[in-house]
């Protein structure tokens, strides 16, 4: 009985250590041979795109829960965010009224039209995606380059973004003069 057990044992470790080494060997044919299409003019398979959102989306509103929002914004702030907008975000993410820039239409995963997608973030996610970023997308990390007052302005203004007319973004951002880019 407990040589049968034994037998089990060392053929379950057996299973997994190949299983392991096949895995590697797998990971290692495809960044060797080239295997897998890295083209920004063709999207991963859907299996692939929904790994990449999924753990995207999910990482950053791990980290954002221990970011702590400010409870309200001042127009001031939301002025001061729509001029960093109309600078450092616009031409990939459009405006109301304001389309993508050419070259942005070629990147992959494509950067999503907050007009509407801001509606699904909270200001706190929205903070920690412009301090820090996505790799392996062209989403920048602004963190370096800006201070956490500045974000907290961009993320106000990108709160106000669902509903809001071309006119009234036309005329945000033009009086305050904070940040030149
Ligand atoms: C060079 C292009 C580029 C610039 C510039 C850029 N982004 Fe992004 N952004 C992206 C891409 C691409 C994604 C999607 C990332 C992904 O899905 O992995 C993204 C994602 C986001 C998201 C998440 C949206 C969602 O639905 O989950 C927010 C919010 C965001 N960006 C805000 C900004 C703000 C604010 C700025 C300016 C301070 C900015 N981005 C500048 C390319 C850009």
């Amino acid at each position: 009985m407990q040589k049968a057990q034994s037998t089990l044992l060392k053929g379950l470790v057996a299973g997994i250590v190949l299983t392991a080494l096949l895995s590697l060997l797998l990971v290692l044919f495809v960044a060797y041979t080239g295997a897998y299409n890295i083209a920004a003019s063709q999207d991963d398979s859907p299996f692939v795109r929904w790994v990449f959102s999924t753990t995207m989306q999910n990482s950053v509103a791990a980290r954002a829960d221990e970011v702590d929002a400010p409870t309200e914004f001042s127009e001031t702030q939301i002025a001061a965010g729509a001029e960093h907008y109309k600078a450092m975000c616009q031409h990939c993410h459009a405006g109301p009224g304001v389309e993508r820039a050419e070259w942005a239409q070629g990147l992959l995963p494509q950067p999503p039209h907050l007009v509407e997608e801001a509606a699904h973030c909270q200001p706190n996610e929205v903070f920690w995606l412009v301090k820090h970023g996505v790799r392996m997308s062209a989403m920048p990390a602004f963190g370096e380059t800006h201070k956490d007052a500045e974000l907290w302005d961009i993320a106000a203004f990108v709160k106000q973004l669902p509903g809001m007319t071309a006119s009234e973004y036309a005329a945000l951002g033009q009086q305050t003069g904070t940040h030149k880019h």
